[in-house]
């Protein structure tokens, strides 16, 4: 073989090895759909989930992952969306799970949707922060992305962060990093919560709903069973996200993330006091920057 022949095939192969490796792009390649695939669609990097009064719809990848940085454009349900969650989360499955979720809470024409956003790490939940949005998210798509490496967890919202949940595993907090998450997305029907606390339920002459996305890419390490956990953690050029540039949010972003919580939070499950009845879950009292 003509070595300009081989080594075109070597480049061919280690470009190949590199999008299997990290990149997980392409609906139909990455994803299918476990609920109300027959009114859904799917095709290259768009994706169409629908909601009416027979079902809602849903996505899952096929693959699990352990770190790694997940992104999503979507385009939320227009118009009267009232009753309608749109969700787009991490999860792995058992008791004792780890979730890292978005939810996106619907409202009547010209009133704000709620971003919700919750974690939970060995099965407990009862983390939740939410957040109004800065702009229509019915108008175009906007990227909402899990940066999720051994240190933090951070939720960004077209590259702003909105909040960090950190590892503080060694104080006795668990952090979600020995198991495996799929990535998952549904609409579906939550008028009994959602919108103004469920006073607000779904118009159905505004049926079917749709929610939009386009181009979903896990820029992320592979769960292959427990010997992920080292391989996964160290800081390899494969595992960009688990690099130092990436153990803590720059000062620069820390202004962001003080600036969309300043501004647009309006809910932080710490402040709730009266909830927890006063006894406050440890990570309230560590630092998140
Ligand atoms: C989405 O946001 C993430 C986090 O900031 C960023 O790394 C990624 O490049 C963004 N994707 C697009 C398509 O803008
Ligand atoms: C819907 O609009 C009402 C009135 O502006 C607001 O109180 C509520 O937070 C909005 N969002 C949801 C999801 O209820």
């Amino acid at each position: 073989m003509a070595s300009s022949q081989a080594l075109f095939i070597a480049l061919f192969i280690s470009a190949i090895a590199f999008y299997s490796g990290s990149v997980d792009a392409n609906f139909p390649k990455s994803m299918y759909f476990n609920w109300g695939a027959y009114h859904s669609w799917m095709n290259g990097d768009n994706l169409q989930l629908v909601l009416d009064q027979t079902s809602g719809s849903g996505i899952q990848s096929k693959r699990q992952f352990l770190f790694g940085s997940i992104e999503m454009l979507i385009k939320l349900v227009p118009g009267n969306s009232a009753g309608t969650v749109t969700a787009y989360y991490m999860s792995s499955t058992g008791n004792w799970h780890d979730e890292i979720d978005f939810e996106f809470l619907g409202n009547v024409s010209g009133q704000p949707y709620i971003i919700h956003t919750n974690i939970f790490t060995q099965g407990i939940g009862n983390r939740e922060q939410q957040f109004y949005p800065w702009f229509d998210p019915t108008a175009d798509f906007h990227n909402y992305t899990i940066h999720w490496n051994p240190t933090e967890v951070v939720w960004y919202v077209d590259s702003l962060p909105i909040r960090v949940f950190r590892n503080y595993e060694n104080e006795g907090i668990p952090y979600p990093n020995k198991q495996g998450m799929r990535v998952y997305s549904s609409l579906w029907n939550a008028d009994n919560w959602a919108t103004r606390g469920g006073l607000v339920k779904i118009d159905w002459s505004w049926a079917p709903f749709i929610a939009r996305y386009n181009r979903f890419r896990a820029r992320a390490c592979k769960w292959n069973g427990p010997v992920s956990i080292s391989q996964c953690t160290s800081q390899t050029t494969a595992n960009w996200w688990t690099s130092p540039a990436y153990s803590q949010l720059s000062a620069a972003k820390q202004g962001q993330m003080k600036w969309v919580r300043d501004n647009y939070m309006i809910y932080d499950y710490c402040e709730d006091t009266k909830r927890f009845n006063g006894q406050m879950p440890p990570e309230c009292f560590k630092p998140q920057y």
